[in-house]
């Protein structure tokens, strides 16, 4: 029997969406065998496969469309209108305008230069706001601005769970506080922090609020509005789609804000903010994907063909909305089995959430360490028997620095997505218990 990802009771009648085993088959990289073994991939976090649809639109770009912008001749206005389009769906994606979603190469990238921009108006007398929870993206473009005389205050963790310490967090902004930059979610242990309740502590003292959604992207709904967010950051090859970067800007942001550019490069907002030419067939994946994405919700999804064309702004919000209800009840399925499992196994310790009662408040993202075990060996391991899984700090440095583990090989990150199944995680569970007990 298939693996379903399940409709929510209030959403939806009975039955299933559309089947893991249907999802599966859209995803190529999901037949590889790795000596001998089916692979499992968990290493969703350090980036997700890829839907065949999203390859094919990269293809017909590149053999159909190829060109520079704002030519006058057909493959060039082709070009134009792909990304048109592409902003007008990660517009929906986000819940956003047009004109406040930027390309870039990726989030770190877009976060320097937002940095960058933002810190042309700071000096000595102004504070940023971090995390201990975040990832390097979102510290260290920030941490450069001490050289203006910025000062950089640090929101502590509760280690026990690895959780924010709201507390502590609120306490630090005060009236000198421009930013507080805070990730949407835990790359390394999986926590999902109130970022509503944080961009609203933010405003209230005066500061911007710039989230760093790359890792919540794939396991969640992002609704920029309701966050009321000042800038949101994501990285689309965590999403099922190519690697590129994308950042929403609040537009009265975009158009005050000066970027560092060449002096050629439009002032439009929100062009002014991507430099030189950008990676046109990885946008033309970008659309792909969102549309592969609202159809994963369809109570009767269209053919997997594209659809971007059939399907308005507020059908398509609103089936994202639905896909991404079901992508997280299977992704809670997975990550009970995981919980319940991990438990059983001697001498591991996982880091971050374990209470079944909270997994509204994690992503099924895994960071555990096995006694007498360093993760680069349980990653090897395991990547032997065909599980591919990540070792290390991640680049949540401050997070390994915090808990201790960062002098002795960070953690081993065991992550799920929606095209994860069941068997997947016995799996897993399994190669983790037979190694515990080698001592
Ligand atoms: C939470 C988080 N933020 C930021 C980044 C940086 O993304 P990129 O390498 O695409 O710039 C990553 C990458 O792993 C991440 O997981």
């Amino acid at each position: 029997m298939p693996v379903a990802l399940q409709k929510t009771s209030e959403s939806l009648s009975a039955g299933a969406v559309t089947s893991i085993a249907e999802i599966r088959q859209q995803f190529p990289a999901l037949a590889r065998v790795h000596n001998g073994y089916p692979v499992a991939y968990f290493d969703g976090p350090g980036g997700t496969q890829v839907p065949r649809t999203v390859v094919e639109a990269m293809n017909d770009y590149l053999f159909h469309h190829n060109a520079n912008t704002h030519w006058a001749y057909p493959t060039s206005e082709e070009t134009d209108s792909i990304i048109d389009s592409a902003r007008s769906v990660l517009a929906d994606f986000l819940n956003a305008m047009t004109a406040e979603i930027v390309f870039g190469a990726n989030m770190t990238t877009l976060t320097f230069a937002m940095s960058r921009a933002i810190g042309r108006e700071l000096g000595p007398g102004d504070e940023i706001l971090l995390t201990h929870l975040d990832h390097d993206a979102n510290i260290s473009p920030w941490r450069a601005l001490v050289e203006r005389g910025v000062k950089i205050q640090f929101a502590e963790i509760r280690e026990e769970d690895c959780t924010l310490n709201l507390e502590d967090l609120a306490s630090k902004i005060n009236s000198r506080t421009r930013v507080v930059a805070v990730g949407y979610a835990s790359n390394a242990v999986g926590t999902i922090n109130d970022v509503k309740t944080i961009v609203r502590l933010a405003h209230n003292a005066g500061a911007m609020a710039y989230i760093d959604a790359v890792h919540y992207a794939p396991h969640g709904p992002i609704d920029v509005r309701d966050l009321d967010c000042d800038f949101l950051a994501c990285s689309t090859y965590k999403f099922f789609a190519p690697h590129m970067g994308v950042l929403y800007g609040k537009r009265e942001h975009l158009a005050r804000f000066s970027p560092y550019k060449v002096r050629a490069n439009t002032d439009a907002v929100p062009q002014r903010w991507e430099w030189g030419t950008l990676n046109h067939e990885c946008i033309a994946g970008i659309t792909a994907c969102v549309d592969y994405l609202a159809e994963l919700g369809r109570e009767n999804p269209r053919s997997s063909t594209r659809t971007q064309t059939l399907m308005g702004a507020f059908e398509r919000r609103e089936a994202l909305k639905m896909s991404y209800r079901a992508i997280r009840a299977h992704e809670r399925t997975l990550a009970k089995r995981m919980l319940g499992g991990l438990t059983q196994i001697r001498g591991l310790r996982l880091y971050g959430i374990s209470d079944l009662t909270r997994l509204d408040s994690r992503c099924p993202t895994f960071a555990v360490r096995i006694e007498g075990h360093s993760p680069l060996e349980l990653a090897t391991k395991l990547g032997d028997r065909g599980i591919f899984t990540w070792d290390g700090n991640y680049y949540a440095i401050n997070l390994t620095e915090r808990l201790g583990v960062e002098k002795n090989g960070g953690f081993l990150r065991i992550g799920f997505v929606h095209y994860n199944t069941e068997e997947e995680v016995d799996r897993v569970l399994e190669e983790l218990a037979t190694v515990s007990q080698l001592g």
